[in-house]
């Protein structure tokens, strides 16, 4: 990591008080890169996308793919409507780092995604937001109605003869509306239900139309990337997954919370330093370091590895959402899992049979195991059932819900066969 890490300032919510709003906002220099790109004759819609492709800014939301190759997918203007899709749902366990943007940086999202906008000549931006996040939908629906005010959305944005208008629409509690094809299909007023693929959306999208989903910190990276340039971008944190990111770090840390720091951060220094150690001095059991669908990491796992794609591939795992889950020796990672089981087995939306049936066999399996009834077989059943549905449904849920099965129970499998073994014993 090239970055030092403990003199680093946050990029994405910076320590000014007060920047939600948008005077404050203007006079630290908020809204100037894009009135620059909208006037200047050295930026063209290509440019921008080359220079945030160059970038590398890789997608916050999930699978980390590069934003700026996603945007260059979409197809020539036929003069017919554009989309972007800026995805809020936030609604993967171990999540929460989106709504700070909502709450205390929103204009820097906002004019990222009117950046994007101009890069793909697109007509209008749906920001799709969790619905359990009420009070951060007013607050940013807000800057949404401040932007218009100055004339930064809207109609000839800064006099350039861009048009660019932008929506706020609340999910209304399914985690599958996160998915970027269900999220289309809850826009266009259906049931959240996810599109097979192809055609992908910047093929067809939203109401048929060319359409690209990235997510709300994806999007807030884009001011700094054209503001600084790609070469300052890609000397922030690790090498083939730069830039700053927010780690919404939870369970059994002293000082959970939403930390910005580079990429490339150890999970080490995350836990320690940035966190204040565990709760109680007590050993790290297993991390989870993107989210729920993320495979978890034995704490004797942890040394040298750190918080990038590759780094968290070579150990066996995915940077996922940067949401990471901090579990202490005490955890019972049956228990642990159930719970993950069970959100995912009520979140399928049933389209898929080995996602509806086969997240119900993997809870119900679970609680056999939790309740003292499971025999060391159910391990061998529920690493099968894991490969049934991996990699054999429309969309990435049911994946998500294996990936933690499989994990678990292979890196923890001890906390298993205590329960299963105990199951024995009593019923002999
Ligand atoms: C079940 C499911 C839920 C998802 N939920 C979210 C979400 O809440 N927010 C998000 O940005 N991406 C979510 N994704 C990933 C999106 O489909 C999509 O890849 C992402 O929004 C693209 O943005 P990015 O390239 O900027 O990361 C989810 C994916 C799946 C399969
Ligand atoms: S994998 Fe699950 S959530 Fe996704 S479409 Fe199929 S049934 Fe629905």
């Amino acid at each position: 990591m090239s970055t030092d890490w403990k003199s680093f300032q946050p990029l994405l919510i910076p320590k000014i008080p007060n920047l939600h709003k948008i005077d404050v906002y203007e006079k630290n220099g908020g809204y100037k890169t894009l009135k620059d790109i909208l006037t200047s004759k050295d930026h063209t819609p290509e440019s921008v996308t080359n220079t945030v492709k160059a970038a590398n800014l890789r997608g916050r939301g999930g699978a980390g793919f590069n934003a700026g190759l996603k945007w260059s997918f979409m197809p020539k203007p036929d003069g017919g409507p554009r989309y972007i899709a800026a995805n809020g749902d936030e609604s993967e366990p171990g999540t929460f780092k989106d709504r700070q943007i909502f709450e205390y940086n929103p204009h820097q999202f906002i004019e990222g995604s009117i950046i994007a906008g101009y890069a793909m000549d697109i007509t209008a931006v749906y920001v799709y937001i969790r619905g359990e996040y009420r009070s951060w939908i007013n607050m940013f629906q807000k800057a949404v109605d401040d932007a218009y005010a100055k004339g930064y959305l809207g109609k000839n944005i800064c006099n350039s003869g861009f048009d660019l208008d932008m929506y706020v629409h609340s999910g209304a509690g399914a985690y599958i509306c996160g998915e970027e094809s269900s999220l289309m299909e809850s826009l266009e007023g259906k049931r959240g239900y996810p599109r097979v693929k192809p055609p992908f959306p910047a093929q067809k999208g939203l109401w048929g139309r060319p359409t690209t989903i990235n997510n709300i910190e994806t999007l807030a990276n884009v001011p700094l990337i054209m503001k600084n340039g790609s070469e300052w971008y890609t000397s922030i944190g690790a090498k083939t997954h730069p830039g700053p990111v927010l780690y919404g770090i939870s369970g059994h840390v002293n000082k959970p919370g939403v930390y910005e720091y580079p990429t490339g951060m150890l999970i080490s220094d995350l836990i320690n330093e940035v966190c204040g150690g565990m709760r109680g001095g007590k050993k790290v059991k297993a991390v989870i370091p993107g989210g729920s669908s993320t495979p978890p990491l034995r704490g004797d796992q942890l040394d040298g590895v750190r918080m990038d794609a590759d780094s968290l591939r070579e150990a066996g795992s995915m940077m996922g959402t940067a949401g990471m889950v901090i579990m202490d020796e005490d955890t019972d990672m049956v228990d642990v899992l159930w719970r993950i089981s069970h959100f995912y087995h009520h979140e399928s939306c049933g389209q898929c049979t080995p996602c509806r049936d086969g997240t119900g066999f993997l809870e119900k399996t679970l609680i056999k195991i939790k309740n003292g009834e499971g025999e060391t077989r159910d391990l061998d059943l529920l690493l099968d059932l894991c490969t049934q549905i991996e990699g054999r449904t429309i969309c990435a849920l049911a994946d998500a819900a294996a990936w933690p099965v499989r994990y678990t129970i292979t890196r923890f499998r001890e906390d298993f066969e205590k329960r299963v073994k105990k199951s024995a014993f009593a019923l002999a």
